[in-house]
């Protein structure tokens, strides 16, 4: 008998963008003139850039000639992807990253959501809340955690991210294993400082811990006090592993290119208390089970690590921010309180006492406008909404005068 594996059943019953994506069809299907904005998933509305366009088309040409085409690339990217992340993305804040410790790959969920299959099923899952739902389902896909009672599974050890503390949780009291972290936080908008990182970084080595830092909304960073990477701490090297994505950044929702930078130095531990190198394991894992990104979308990233793409892409994300500084203050004018959206794509709205589903069901009725449910991120979400800046300018003008008069 072919038996499932019961840690699914566990799951609540759909994800949290594919439930929504669900209910906005409904909503659709009963008012098919209703035209509808959506504001909820982040996903990118502008073209790619020039300079990426033209690498990506020359690279099509080059796999239409037989004397340059190219069958399997390296499974941990192309040197020279890697090369342009170190010098594009670390190299000018100073940051010691070598090409051979960044892995490419087709997406940072993919990353994040594998990355937990190297490390063993007894572990100490510390998870933010409100956070990415991918952290939280892939290690109760792994049979990391107990049932789902009151919200949250039990096993895992939840960082309370409040008003209180800005949304960016303090390290816990008791010793965890595995941290996940997200800054520019999704979804939240909260950026973390110099100071709260190295809390952070102090307690993983105090406890033999390793974080996750996904730092996928990085570009979107204009506070220069920001760090941008957790790399820029000292001594994160040995306990930390980033990920970051070009989706954002650089409009590859559907093109599909990310990283993930594991250092040399970065630790675990085998059972008799030997440590391990993180890298190797990672490597072996990519080799074993990736084949690669396709070598046109490894060109096209590359050139969005050029100083020419890198232009065009501060392009990109300023105008995202504007739109975020649109929101944000057309929900202020109404007297709702918001956070992030400065330093970060995502709107984080307390909804003034209504419930996250209530007012996610209020807007798509009276505004036809679709946002996202806080507590879809985790039980201190509830109350909360978060508004995505991805979409065009005139849609998101559209949308926050629909809103404005929907809850005024
Ligand atoms: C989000 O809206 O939270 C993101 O678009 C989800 C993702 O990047 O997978």
């Amino acid at each position: 008998m072919i038996q499932i594996n019961e840690h699914y059943t566990k799951l609540q019953s759909s994800y949290l963008f594919v439930e929504i994506a669900r209910r906005v069809e409904t909503f659709q299907q009963r008012n098919p003139d209703r035209q509808i904005i959506k504001l909820g998933i982040g996903d990118v509305t502008r073209a790619l850039t020039p300079t990426v366009i033209a690498a990506f088309h020359a690279a099509i040409d080059e796999m239409a000639r037989d004397e340059s085409f190219r069958g399997y690339g390296p499974e941990q990217g192309y040197d020279f992807l890697r090369e342009a992340i170190v010098a594009g993305d670390y190299r000018p804040r100073g940051v010691d990253v070598h090409a051979d410790e960044v892995f490419v790959s087709d997406g940072a969920k993919c990353d994040t959501a594998n990355i937990q299959e190297l490390f063993d099923s007894a572990i100490t899952v510390a998870v933010p809340d409100p956070v990415y739902p991918v952290y939280v389902d892939t290690n109760v896909m792994a049979g990391r955690t107990g049932a789902w009672q009151d919200g949250r599974y039990e096993g895992l050890v939840y960082l309370e991210g409040t008003p209180a503390n800005g949304f960016v949780p303090p390290p816990p009291e008791r010793a965890v294993d595995l941290i996940y972290l997200c800054f520019p936080n999704n979804p939240t908008g909260a950026v973390a400082d110099v100071e709260r990182l190295a809390q952070w970084v102090e307690y993983a080595r105090s406890h033999k811990a390793l974080i996750l830092f996904d730092a996928a909304y990085v570009e979107f960073i204009r506070d220069p006090q920001i760090p941008h990477s957790i790399f820029e701490i000292p001594g994160a090297d040995e306990v930390a592993i980033e990920f970051r994505s070009f989706s954002k950044t650089a409009g590859f929702t559907g093109t599909r290119c990310a990283y993930t930078v594991v250092p040399r130095a970065c630790t675990a531990y085998r059972a008799d208390g030997s440590g391990h190198s993180v890298r190797d394991l990672w490597s072996r894992r990519q080799t074993t089970k990736f084949n690669g990104v396709s070598y046109p979308v490894q060109r096209a990233a590359a050139a969005a690590c050029s100083q020419e793409g890198r232009r065009e892409l501060r392009g990109l994300s300023d105008y995202y921010l504007e739109n975020a500084r649109i929101i944000r203050e057309a929900m202020q004018a109404i007297g709702y309180s918001c956070s992030g959206g400065l330093n970060a794509p995502y709107i984080w709205v307390d909804a003034r006492g209504a419930g996250s589903w209530d007012l996610f069901e209020l807007l798509l009725e009276k505004a036809g406008v679709v946002t996202t449910p806080g507590s879809g991120f985790g039980r201190c979400g509830e109350g909360f909404i978060r508004i995505s800046a991805f979409n065009h300018r005139e849609r998101v003008q559209a949308a926050v005068q629909r809103i404005s008069s929907a809850l005024s």
